[in-house]
């Protein structure tokens, strides 16, 4: 309810202005200003707000009061007034007393931030899970801004109010619903996660790897998901196209099936509650047998952008260092030019690769690396087991991913695809050379 009245609240902002703070003491950010600016108008629009102004403003020492000095906040006074904004985009991070104090100066709604990704993040949610996500983080955000946004809010509602008990000030009932709205999401939570937790272990069971798609928003993960898998998700060059993962069965070209899945972007300075509440949404990173990390390498930023990216799977507790499953994707090479010095560069064939997501240029050596990289943890063993060896063959079709049977007279012949660590486990518990009659690691995969 709250947090339905607080995006439509934003959603009739249409009218906005936009100010990139840049901090002169801001030592370790070297990063363009302007840069930051653009990505921050491409947020903006991709929930439809018109941004009909938009400014770099230098803060040399911000105000614990109102982030910009006096004449700052005079000054866009006057803006907001004559461009008739109804809607002020800090993008960085406020404190409530500065958001209080900014719109009280202006006259009109400010945000941050947190504020903008959120509002990105509840219009993109198409799972129950992420949807639940984005209302509970929006939740809690909006609770620690209780005293500020709620007279707003009540100003939108017309009146409409809610019934307390008595002598229960406004503020008190909201913070009750507040809370109570919290406890319920918690709660459905934890049964949506229960029941993806029961389809990953049915994923599991088949032995399907998975593959996961990152990267800095923008980069061209949905056009490669588009391409690989052939699915129709969403790609258009609006921020933040996705935001669920999908996922979907893909065959590679040597026959081998995977799963892959499209996660939502990455962008810089994604504010601390924002990782904690979509760490769910990100899980299937952590469960990947490969993560493919897409760049686009055409972006101004492209460094800070990687580096943002690793920085954040490093926070999820993924090795981003010495991590062989890691392949890095340098997309959108169509639009370099013929002689770029990325295009003849040796390439780290074992890490990385160039591809067109969009022309398909470079996607073959792409599933060619996945294959070896799969390739290099399971590895296919012939078994011949006694046919009364119920045990051992029922361990097999749990533990491994059987491509062939032959029921003989007194065995069975299997040709199966096990991890390393299984088979060493087999060995002790079924080999142990009375049961299966011999077995010999037949190939790693085939080429193609
Ligand atoms: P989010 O959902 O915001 O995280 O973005 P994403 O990484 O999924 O990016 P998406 O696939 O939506 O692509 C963003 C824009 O880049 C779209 O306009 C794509 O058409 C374009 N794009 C993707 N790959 C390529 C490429 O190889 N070459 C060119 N020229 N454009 C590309």
């Amino acid at each position: 309810m709250a947090v339905k009245e607080f995006y439509e609240f934003i959603k009739k902002s249409q009218r906005t202005i936009l100010l990139y703070p840049n901090f002169k003491n801001n030592i370790g950010s070297n990063r363009d200003p302007n840069l930051r600016l653009a990505e921050a108008k491409g947020l903006a629009r991709a929930i439809g707000l018109e941004v009909v102004y938009a400014e770099v403003v230098n803060v040399r020492a911000p105000k614990p009061a109102t982030l910009f000095g006096e004449g700052i906040v005079r000054t866009f006074a006057e803006v907001v007034s004559s461009h008739q904004a109804e809607l002020v985009i800090i993008d960085s991070s406020l404190s409530p007393i500065q958001q209080r104090n900014l719109e009280k100066a202006w006259k009109t709604k400010v945000i941050d931030r947190t504020g903008l990704i959120l509002e990105i993040f509840g219009e993109r949610a198409q799972t129950a899970e992420g949807r639940l996500q984005v209302e509970l983080a929006s939740l809690m955000y909006q609770k620690s801004r209780l005293v500020r946004s709620w007279t707003h809010l009540e100003r939108q509602r017309g009146g409409l109010g809610f019934i307390g008990g008595p002598g229960e000030t406004q503020l008190e009932v909201d913070r009750r619903l507040i809370s109570e709205r919290i406890a319920k999401i918690k709660k459905e939570l934890a049964q949506v996660v229960r029941t993806r937790e029961l389809h990953r272990k049915a994923r599991k069971r088949v032995l399907y790897p998975i593959i996961a798609l990152v990267g800095y928003t923008n980069a061209g993960k949905s056009t490669l998901f588009n391409f690989l898998a052939n699915a129709n998700v969403l790609a258009e060059n609006l921020l933040f196209a996705t935001l669920d993962p999908t996922m979907r069965q893909v065959s590679l070209p040597s026959g081998r099936q995977i799963i892959l899945s499209d996660t939502v972007g990455f962008i810089s300075e994604l504010p601390t509650q924002l990782i904690a509440a979509f760490r769910a949404t990100l899980e299937e990173v952590l469960e990947a047998d490969v993560i493919i990390h897409v760049r686009d390498i055409t972006h101004p930023e492209t460094e800070h952008q990687k580096e943002d990216v690793l920085s954040i799977l490093s926070q999820l507790g993924i090795e981003v260092d010495y991590n062989p499953n890691l392949i890095e994707v340098l997309n959108k090479i169509d639009l370099l030019p013929p002689e770029s010095v990325l295009k003849t560069q040796t390439q780290d064939v074992l890490q990385k690769v160039l591809l067109s997501a969009l022309t398909g240029e470079g996607i073959n050596n792409l599933l060619k690396l996945i294959q070896t990289k799969l390739g290099s943890s399971l590895k296919t063993f012939t078994f011949d087991i006694k046919s009364s060896d119920g045990a051992a063959l029922a361990w097999l079709y749990q533990h491994g991913e059987v491509l062939e049977r032959q029921d003989q007279d007194e065995k069975i012949h299997l040709k199966v695809r096990l991890t390393p660590a299984n088979w060493s486990k087999y060995e002790k518990e079924y080999f142990k050379g009375k049961n299966s009659f011999n077995f010999n690691d037949v190939t790693s995969l085939k080429e193609f």
